[in-house]
């Protein structure tokens, strides 16, 4: 017989089952925490924003990266990493950084 637990049983497996995919789903959007930047810039950028090489502005150099942003725009620099620039590799060496990664390690360089 078909019974109102039997119903409500199922009702909430159900609720379980979507929840857990809502967490997971929300795990999965979270953006690369601070602790990942740095090992990103260190993996990626720092090849060439550490030591400046290349006359690429150095990591730290806060008054050259506030005058570039003020200048270009954060838009503009985030572009600029992606397209690549006349010594910098399209994607600074970095192959699955967001928009947003590279807007933090702008920022991150910047201080
Ligand atoms: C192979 C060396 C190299 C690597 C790796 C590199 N850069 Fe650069 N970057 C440069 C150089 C050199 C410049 C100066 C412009 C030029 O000559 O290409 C530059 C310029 C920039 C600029 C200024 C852009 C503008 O519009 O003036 C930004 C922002 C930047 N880099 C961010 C990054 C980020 C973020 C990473 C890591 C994901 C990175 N770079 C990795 C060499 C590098």
């Amino acid at each position: 017989m078909f019974s109102i637990t039997t119903l409500l049983n199922q009702t909430h497996r159900l609720l379980i089952g979507s929840g857990a995919a809502l967490l997971l789903g929300g795990a999965m959007m979270t953006s690369a925490s601070a602790a990942d930047i740095a090992t990103t810039y260190d993996n990626s950028c720092a090849a060439c924003h550490d030591s400046g090489a290349l006359n690429a502005i150095k990591k730290g150099d806060s008054a050259k990266w506030q005058q570039l942003m003020k200048q270009k725009s954060m838009p503009a620099l985030i572009n600029s990493v992606k397209n690549g620039m006349t010594q910098m590799p399209a994607g600074g060496l970095c192959n699955n950084c967001s928009d947003d990664d590279y807007r933090k390690l702008i920022e991150y360089m910047s201080k």
